[in-house]
């Protein structure tokens, strides 16, 4: 196995096979075992160069790897105590989901699948049910149309509450699959201080290092959301109590965003979101990293897996990808990494067929 093989779902895999077969369930066996793998995974890690970007140094934090595996009866959280130069913290992701009351349905399909496995999980919606009875309700119409105003919305939420907590910020739609471990895996060498923001690139004209698609969803690092809100949203800390209110009240707050002096990011709540949103982040000079794993294939897959397997190149309908993708798109079964990170356009029952074939098949050998 190759170093650039070996990510943390295999980690996991190997640990899960070990519980399996000397039929462990103690705790601190499995975590010992773990540790072994996650020792030599992290030697094997090739840290990157720029130290602007990038976590160059590893802190003295434990690392945790936390397990959740299929079988309820084999439940591990290891803490492994490593040496110092082959740790690197556990960054905590907050998952946000845009979604809006007809499809909380699919929403709380996200609650039982994959969303379960950020550090944080936030539903983006107008309003509360019984469905969803926790979901954030933002201000603003919940069309389409709006869809630049919600995420302008979430992200001063996110701010006001949560900055400080997590370290990255995956925005994600209700028809989006993810799979968190391969997130984690994705960022372990990027440094959450640093202004980023990683996802499936598009070209464009207008902004010189690509937008990233909505639909697979982006991340942002800390500092990315803090320019956004300060700098981009013009969002004044000190207003936040009234604005707080009147969130909680579910009335449209009259935000800042309207200004059209020294606006930097589309002021309104209207326009293509992640177009906007990509052109924001290349004024607020958020550099926009590659997502792409070692053989250079996608890891944000903007399509439904079938359809980036066998259709992307054809259908008439996806012209837009054909085009417009930042990089050039592979065919096949090179379509899509097998670090993948996320899927799009998942329907509904697409959402646990996804959860099996990731997460409960298990191959005999
Ligand atoms: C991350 O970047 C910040 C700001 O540039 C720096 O202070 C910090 O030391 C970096 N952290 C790591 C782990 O490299
Ligand atoms: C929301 O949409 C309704 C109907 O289209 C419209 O009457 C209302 O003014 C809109 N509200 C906002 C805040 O845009
Ligand atoms: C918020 O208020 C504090 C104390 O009143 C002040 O020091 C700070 O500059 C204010 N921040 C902004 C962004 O206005
Ligand atoms: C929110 O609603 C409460 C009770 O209905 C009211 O007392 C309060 O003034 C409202 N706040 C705002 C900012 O509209
Ligand atoms: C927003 O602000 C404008 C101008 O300051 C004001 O005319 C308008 O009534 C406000 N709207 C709301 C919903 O508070
Ligand atoms: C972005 O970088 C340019 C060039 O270094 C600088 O002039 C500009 O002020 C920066 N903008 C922000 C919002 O940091």
């Amino acid at each position: 196995m190759s170093p650039r093989k070996l990510s943390v779902v295999d980690l996991l895999t190997v640990g899960r096979k070990m519980c399996c077969s000397i039929l462990v369930s103690k705790g601190f066996l499995v975590g010992f075992l773990l540790g072994i793998v996650a020792t030599q995974f992290l030697a094997m890690l090739s840290v990157q160069t720029s130290p602007e970007l990038f976590a160059t140094e590893a802190t003295s934090e434990q690392l945790k790897i936390n397990t959740e595996t299929t079988t309820t009866t084999v439940k591990t959280t290891t803490t492994t105590v490593l040496p110092n130069t082959l740790l690197k913290r556990r960054d905590r992701i907050l998952c946000w989901v845009a979604t809006s009351p007809k499809t909380h349905t699919r929403a709380s399909l996200v609650k039982e699948t994959w969303g379960k496995r950020c550090d944080k999980l936030l539903f983006m919606s107008s309003k509360q049910d019984g469905i969803l009875p926790d979901a954030i309700v933002l201000p603003g119409n919940d069309t389409y149309d709006n869809l630049w105003g919600k995420t302008q919305e979430a992200a001063k939420y996110i701010y006001r509450h949560h900055l400080e907590e997590f370290d990255w910020f995956y925005k994600a739609d209700d028809d989006t699959y993810a799979v968190i471990e391969n997130l984690r895996h994705l960022l372990l060498p990027f440094n959450a201080s640093a202004p980023l923001h990683l996802g499936f690139k598009y070209r464009n004209p207008e902004v010189k290092q690509g937008f990233h698609s909505g639909g697979p969803g982006y991340v942002l690092s800390r500092e990315a959301i803090r320019r956004f809100v300060e700098i981009g949203l013009h969002f004044n800390e000190n207003a936040s109590s009234t604005l707080d209110a009147t969130l909680q009240n579910g009335t449209l707050a009259n935000t800042s965003s309207d200004r059209s002096d020294h606006n930097l990011c589309v002021p309104g709540p209207k326009g293509l979101e992640d177009f906007n949103m990509g052109k924001c982040m290349d004024k607020l000079n958020v550099t926009a990293a590659d997502s792409r794993d070692d053989d250079s294939i996608e890891r944000f897959l903007p399509w439904r897996l079938e359809d980036m397997i066998c259709g992307h190149r054809k259908f008439k309908g996806s012209w837009f990808l054909r085009d417009w993708s930042f990089y050039p798109l592979k065919k096949d079964m090179e379509c899509c990494s097998p670090y993948a990170v996320s899927f799009h356009y998942v329907k509904d029952y697409q959402l646990k067929v996804y959860e099996y074939l990731i997460y409960r098949l298990r191959l005999h050998h």
